[in-house]
């Protein structure tokens, strides 16, 4: 007899269906799967034997073909367990197939029976959805991450012969509510007013937040960078929903998360040994990156000079494009890359300042070599970070300064002034507009037109680098609450633009 269960394939962070077609006829006893199974998913075998029969089900002695189609995606990992599992059942007259009509079934099995978590269940879920599927199986665990996707009936199965009671109508599992809680009800992290002085650091830290542009902060150690940095996700708006379903969906697809939805944007840093396919994502079955990990957040490159040149360079094609492609053989995947960069680096090896600096020519032009020009390039605002008065450091109590809350309540309202002016296109901030995008919002005046020749024409900068000023002047005037963009703000734009002299690149 013949049986057909749909489930789902993940691909990059989307996926796509795939049907479990299984046969069962007379013949030698043997369980083939083809349909461009890797090893993984050839070991389902072993498992559904031993899950059904360890649940009190007979697992059919005859010849037992599953095909898994489309055969030209490539299919990988435990998710289809549950899928041929039920398809055996089916197939071999244990279940009826109107019971399954209309149904997906996602899940990994145990020997036991038992129903296992499997990665990816949101974008399975919201996938299902868009197929079409009123209802979908899955493993208990995953319940509450598959019922983010509004709409569709979530089964929550914890074992084979519960799964079993479901099909024949005499069990119903306790529905499943989807739980997001309040987005942007987050846990307090540290504050920006227990940083004392840094008055323009910070204001380039509220900058970079508000219009979703990339930082580097210089100066030598000790001198607050890393604090400042870490003080980033707290005054940038929470996600809205979609958004926090973006975030879910990619830590889902990477085994992290706990299946609830994010209510905070994510903070990566990872250590400047990361090789250029941890930093972008990769592998022969492609993983997310540290770049995708911190899709809608924030990526923060510690001692930017210390990560090695070919990983800064894999940066250059998502910083720009807010994806990462990635080719291999002859598949390609695609990894949403929409983050912030921020990144912080010592002017020399050394760490002191340029009059202080006991650094060897060879050896502060091999530290400045890794931080490339076109990386540089990327960068929409460069802050030095000088080590605060002692005064400051001294005197100040902790908490005088202002805190992160008044701050993100500026970011939120420039932010709203973006969503509104954007609506319609691509971007949901100004760090994200494309060249054609900026020309259009933005206008500035004849003396500032000049001052931007001027700029350009000195080589001061490039023609990315122009567009990024615009952009990063529509920021200025947004916080200011400026319709138009004036003469002081483009000056300040242009001031954050140029790299200061101890990073001079050649
Ligand atoms: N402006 C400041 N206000 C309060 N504390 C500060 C400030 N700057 C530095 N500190 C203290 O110094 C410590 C080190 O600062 P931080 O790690 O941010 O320096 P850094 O600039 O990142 O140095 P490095 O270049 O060595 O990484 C902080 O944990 C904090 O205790
Ligand atoms: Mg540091």
């Amino acid at each position: 007899m013949l049986a057909s269960i749909a489930t789902f394939a993940l691909e990059g962070v989307d996926s796509r269906e795939v049907t479990v077609e299984v046969d069962v006829r007379r013949g030698l006893p043997a369980f083939t799967v083809v349909g461009l199974p890797d090893a993984s998913v050839r070991e389902a075998r072993e498992r559904v034997r031993s899950a059904l029969l360890n649940s009190g089900l007979d697992f059919p002695l005859q010849r037992i073909t599953a095909n898994l189609a489309p055969a030209s995606v490539r299919k990988a990992g435990p998710s289809f367990d549950l899928a041929l599992a039920v398809a055996v059942l089916v197939a071999g007259g244990q279940v009826p197939a109107e019971a399954v009509a209309g149904t997906a079934v996602c899940g990994e099995l145990s020997l036991s029976g038992a129903l296992r978590p499997v990665r990816g269940m949101l974008a399975s879920a919201l996938a299902a959805r868009a197929c079409g599927f009123a209802r979908v199986i899955v493993p208990a665990p995953n319940a509450g991450e598959a019922a983010l996707a509004e709409g569709l009936e979530v089964l929550a199965v914890p074992h084979m012969e519960a799964l079993v009671e479901l099909l024949h109508g005499r069990w119903t599992p306790v529905p499943v509510a989807a739980a997001p809680g309040a987005p942007g009800a987050s846990s307090p992290g540290p504050d920006l007013s227990e940083v004392r002085g840094q008055r323009d650091a910070k204001r380039a830290l509220e900058i970079a937040a508000a219009g979703g542009h990339n930082l580097l902060m210089v100066g030598p150690p000790g001198a607050g960078k890393t604090m400042l940095a870490r003080r980033m996700p707290g005054i940038l708006p929470p996600p809205d929903f979609d958004e926090a379903l973006d975030i879910t969906r990619v830590h889902s697809v990477a085994g992290l998360g706990d299946g609830e939805l994010a209510r905070e944007r994510p903070f990566r840093s990872p250590h400047h040994t990361i090789s250029p396919q941890g930093l972008v994502g990769g592998g022969t079955r492609p993983r997310p990156g540290e770049v995708t990990l911190a899709h809608r957040g924030v990526l923060f490159l510690d001692e930017l000079g210390e990560f090695s040149r070919p990983a800064l360079e894999a940066l250059r094609q998502p910083l720009e494009e807010g994806r990462v492609d990635i080719v291999r053989g002859q598949r390609s995947v695609s990894f949403p890359a929409r983050a912030a960069l921020v990144a912080a680096c010592n002017p020399c090896p050394c760490g002191a300042t340029a009059a202080g600096c006991r650094c060897g020519e060879l050896e502060r032009a091999r530290y400045q070599r890794r931080l490339s020009g076109p990386l540089l390039d990327r960068i929409d605002l460069v802050c030095q970070v000088m080590p605060p008065p002692a005064q400051d450091l001294v005197d100040s109590c902790p908490g005088t300064g202002e805190d992160s809350g008044s701050v993100r309540a500026r970011v939120v309202a420039a932010r709203q002034i973006q969503a509104v002016r954007l609506g319609g296109s691509a971007a949901t901030c100004n760090g994200e507009m494309d060249t054609a995008t900026a020309r259009r919002h933005v206008h500035v005046g004849k003396g500032s037109r000049r001052r931007l020749i001027r700029s350009l024409e000195a080589g001061a900068l490039s023609g990315r680098g122009h567009a990024r000023v615009l952009r990063l002047a529509r920021t200025i005037a947004d916080l200011g609450g400026r319709d138009r963009v004036t003469a002081a703000d483009l000056d300040e734009a242009l001031g954050y633009r140029l790299v200061p002299p101890e990073l001079a690149i050649a």
